[in-house]
């Protein structure tokens, strides 16, 4: 059986016959014997191999190894008496796999653009840097499950096609059925769409079973071609009954510190790779976000301090206006400097399941800005009261109809609850250091682009 190198580095059982099997990185031949660099995808660093000519397919196949060449190779691990490696693996058995045609193999040796590889969404794993952002995004992806299944959070698979416009922003894309381009209506007898969020549903699982959370892929039709926005995107949701903002804003704050600290422990090497490479101080910019209190801060508050800043920002502040990311970039970066929760926005530009707050203007919402990504989660205490839900649905043009179900909610055993909604792809963006949200999904969906 394969041994994988992570598992090889690792345990380094010297003087045993191993199998690894991977992709050739580089070949360096010396008199009689070559070396070899193979990857396994496991972890960012290379097993060297120890290929000499007493190997019958020496100078017939490994000899012709050449970057991007799949193998499997047998032989004894040794003590490494070179520089920068503990061991090496000393070859019986080299067996080509398949070949990588060095004419046209595109990725060669030296540094590819982030830009260029996107065109390469099939090969770019292959790289180091991309390859490390896989494997932190699937720490990231578990510990998340960890993080709630610790606390006793109930996992709910919401559904990926719904009847129910979370956000109420028109960003639904419309699920359609065969080549006749008809809307679903015909398939589910009304119109049907691709989520923007599971929370509608949550909810309905928190009324029962307490603390909820859905973690899942969501959909949004925004015409965004930013560094921070995706088509396609996965959202974190926990939904927790008999809990006011407060609690909520605690999960978030709590959450997010349980995530960097896991990620700084078991993804050191790959985090190594990002602090030197990608983003020079990360390692730091994270233990700060983990060590200090979160600062917050009233929308009302930001507004002036926004107004008093003497700074002229592209898009004109105003109390009523939904800040702009260089708006909550100013307040996190230069006023702050570390993460803030903003909370208690107008109702206006908030949607319709936000709890009314008494001043009649503001609603129990909650954003957390993180420096140098801007929003990483949206949130609220839900509006638990039958009257006051209702009428801000009337107020928003919604058919009450068709949410009948979500106003039973409130109207049988309502309670008051909260929940938020953290981006993914932000997230592995300021662990990662990576300047765009499309290095940070394996398959990027933007306007124009959908490549695989
Ligand atoms: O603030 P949003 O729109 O909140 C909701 O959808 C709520 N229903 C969540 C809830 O309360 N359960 O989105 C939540 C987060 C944002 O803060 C952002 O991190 C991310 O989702 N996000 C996007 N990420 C990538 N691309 C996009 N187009 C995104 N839109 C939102
Ligand atoms: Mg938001």
């Amino acid at each position: 059986m394969k041994t994988r190198i992570h598992k090889l580095l690792k345990d380094k059982p010297i003087g045993q016959n191993v199998l690894v099997t991977g992709w050739v990185r580089t070949r360096r031949d010396t008199g009689g014997f070559s070396f070899l660099d193979i990857n396994d995808g496991s972890c960012l660093a290379n097993l060297q191999i120890i290929a000499d000519d007493k190997l019958k397919n020496y100078n017939t196949e490994v000899k012709q190894l050449s970057t991007g060449c799949s193998v499997r190779i047998e032989g004894e691990l040794k003590e490494s008496p070179a520089k920068g490696q503990d061991v090496e693996l000393h070859a019986t058995m080299v067996e080509v796999v398949g070949t990588a045609d060095p004419e046209t193999y595109p990725l060669q040796k030296k540094r590819h653009s982030f830009e260029f590889l996107r065109e390469l969404s099939h090969l770019r794993p292959r790289t180091n840097a991309l390859g490390a952002v896989a494997r932190v995004r699937s720490r990231l992806g578990f510990s998340v499950h960890q993080f709630f299944q610790e606390r006793g959070f109930i996992q709910v698979h919401t559904p990926i096609i719904t009847t129910s416009d979370c956000e109420g922003a028109g960003e639904m894309f419309q699920v359609t059925t065969g080549q006749s381009g008809n809307v679903a209506e015909h398939f589910f007898g009304k119109p049907a769409g691709l989520t923007v969020s599971g929370q509608l549903q949550a909810e309905v699982y928190a009324l029962a079973l307490g603390d909820v959370y859905t973690f899942g892929p969501t959909f949004r039709a925004e015409n965004s071609n930013t560094s921070r926005h995706l088509a396609e995107f996965w959202m974190i949701e926990p939904e927790m009954a008999f809990c006011d903002l407060a609690g909520n804003i605690q999960l978030a704050e709590e959450m997010l510190k349980y995530l960097l600290t896991d990620i700084m422990t078991h993804c050191e090497e790959d985090m190594a790779l990002f602090d030197k490479f990608i983003e020079k101080g990360l390692l730091k910019k994270l233990a700060g976000v983990v060590e200090q209190d979160f600062a917050r801060i009233s929308y009302t508050e930001a507004i002036d301090r926004l107004l008093s800043s003497g700074k002229k920002f592209d898009f004109p502040v105003q109390w009523g206006i939904d800040m702009q990311s260089e708006h909550e970039r100013y307040l996190s970066e230069e006023v702050f400097k570390r993460p803030l929760v903003v909370t208690d926005y107008p109702s206006g530009i908030k949607p319709f399941y936000m709890r009314l707050n008494d001043d009649g203007k503001t609603v129990a919402a909650m954003d957390v800005l993180l420096p140098g990504i801007g929003e990483i989660i949206g949130g609220s205490q839900r509006e638990e009261r039958f009257d006051a839900l209702k009428s801000r649905m009337v107020e928003a043009g919604i058919e009450v109809e068709q949410y009948s179900w979500y106003l039973d909610l409130r109207r049988y055993g309502s309670v008051p609850h909260s929940g938020f909604g953290l981006g993914f792809e932000r997230l592995v963006q300021f662990v990662t250091g990576m300047t765009n949200i499309r290095e940070v999904i394996p398959f990027p969906r933007t306007p124009g682009s959908a490549p695989c």
